[in-house]
Parts: structure tokens; sequence; C-alpha cells
């Protein structure tokens, strides 16, 4: 059967993920896209690994089914960081997943010290790790929990005194230790990037890793001939398990336009 038209999924605790949404949607103009946002229990930095890999299994599982999706995009580095093996094993089309921008910023970092802001379960997970000892081995590399940061952000806080008092903390030891390149290892957090580079100053690089994801996303559907044959703008729908009205005000607010909201019943 042929798939080309079908969307493709990409899925995020909550809202974080349409910062990689945009890169794609921009990227792929003719590709419908289902986005499923897990508000219901949001933030899952705080949750047991074993609940994120069941939930996720299932999510993509029915992203698969009902929405037909043709690719996966895992744009939730929590759910890379401690369920990618086990979605891996168990689909058949197409996965691309973002995880922390590592690589580049040890190519870039001049001090020879970065720093990755994640949830805690980022930080603790296998993934970071392994991408570490695979190319930071002669780097040292300040790993920062940002406890609470993507829950204030899908609650609508991102530009509020609250946000930036908090980023100002956890960003002033990081300063005056010369990290000089900072990765933003969740996807909630290129929402607040232009507060982090005003509170860091523009000596300091700030990455993530969108536009390589995208890329790594159009190989992938040429190499399995799965790009859209439409001509037509793609449509694009949030799936939801939670209430859609707050989905939809919170989509506005970050992305400053409206898109269609419909809650699932998982
Ligand atoms: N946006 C997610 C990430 O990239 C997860 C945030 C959360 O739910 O804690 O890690």
């Amino acid at each position: 059967m042929n798939q080309k038209n079908n969307p493709i999924g990409m899925i995020d605790s909550g809202l974080g993920g349409l910062s990689l949404f945009k890169h794609i949607r921009q990227a792929l103009p003719n590709e419908d896209i289902i986005y499923f946002a897990d508000s219901k229990y949001v933030p899952y930095g705080d949750k047991e690994s074993d609940w994120i890999v069941s939930r996720t299994t299932q999510l993509i599982s029915n992203l698969i089914n009902d929405g037909k999706c043709k690719a996966i995009v895992v744009a939730c580095n929590t759910m890379t960081a401690v369920a990618i093996e086990t979605i891996r094993a168990q689909i058949s089309v197409p996965l691309i997943a973002i995880e922390p921008a590592v690589k580049p910023a040890v190519g870039i970092t001049l001090s020879k010290h970065i720093a990755v802001l994640a949830t805690a379960t980022t930080v603790k997970g296998k993934n970071l790790e392994s991408l570490i000892a695979t190319y930071a081995q002669d780097i040292k590399v300040s790993l920062v929990p940002c406890i609470g940061l993507a829950e204030k952000i899908e609650n609508g806080k991102a530009h509020t005194a609250e946000v930036k008092s908090y980023l100002k903390n956890i960003l002033a030891p990081l300063v005056e230790q010369k990290v000089d390149t900072i990765i933003l290892g969740c996807t909630h957090y290129p929402f607040v990037s232009n507060i982090i580079q005003d509170l860091v100053g523009s000596d300091i690089q700030i990455i993530e890793p969108s536009e390589a994801v995208t890329a790594h996303l159009m190989r992938q559907l040429k190499r399995y001939d799965l790009s859209s044959e439409s001509t037509n703008e793609g449509s694009h729908i949030i799936w939801t398990s939670s209430d859609p009205i707050t989905v939809a005000d919170v989509t506005f607010s970050l992305l400053g336009k409206h898109l269609p909201v419909k809650t699932t019943g998982f």
C-alpha cells in the first residue's frame, strides 16, 4: 500500500516538541503531521523510567495504528533517554529521535567546558552517558537538571519573571566556570533560548538539534521512498490526552499560530 501521503507522527510529553515541529513544518511544507502531546501526564522528567517506556510505546503504536503514521519523530529527549531501544525494537516504520547535541557542541567549544540543560531523567539516562563517552571524553561536561522548567513552559509561563529568575540561578555558575557552549537538551527549552542568551551574554553559544533532526527525517523519508507526493500545503493537527482548549491556548502562545486540537481516548 502506498504510504507516501500518510502523516508523519510526532510525540512529546507536552507541547515542547513544537520547537522541533516548527523546523519540520518549514522544511517539509507538503507533509501532513499529527503531533501527540501527552498533556495529561506532562512533565515526564520526574516519572519512573518503566512508566515512560510503557506509556511511550503505547502512544507510538496508537499513532501508527490509528493515525496511519508512516514515520515517527520522538520530539522528547526524556523519551529518547529511557525508551528509545524498546521503541526501536517494536516498530516497523522509520524512527527519528531527538537527543542532546553533544557532538556538535564538542566541535565548537574553545574553553573545553560545555553544559547540558535537560530534565532529571535525561541527565541520569544511559543515552546521554553514552553520547558523552563517545564524543566528549576530553571535554568537561556539566549536567544541569532543570527541575520544573519544562512544566513552567508548558503552563504558559515562558516569558515571566519567575522563569527568568529560575534561569538566572541555574546559569550563573556556568558562566563563572567558563562554560562556552550550552546544549538545550529538552525540547521545551528553545522557547526560552532568548532569555538564556540574554542572561549568559553573546560569548556563550546555545545549541539545540532541531535542524539536524529535521535533516535526518528528510533523509529517512527519501531512503524509504516515503516523501509526500502532494503539492498542497500539509495539514497539521495536535492530538492530546488532555483538555483541548488549554492545549490550543498554549500552542498559540508558543507558536503564534492556531492549530486544530483533538482529544484522544488515550
Ligand atoms: N520536552 C521533553 C524533553 O525534551 C520533556 C519535558 C518533560 O516532560 O519533563 O525532554
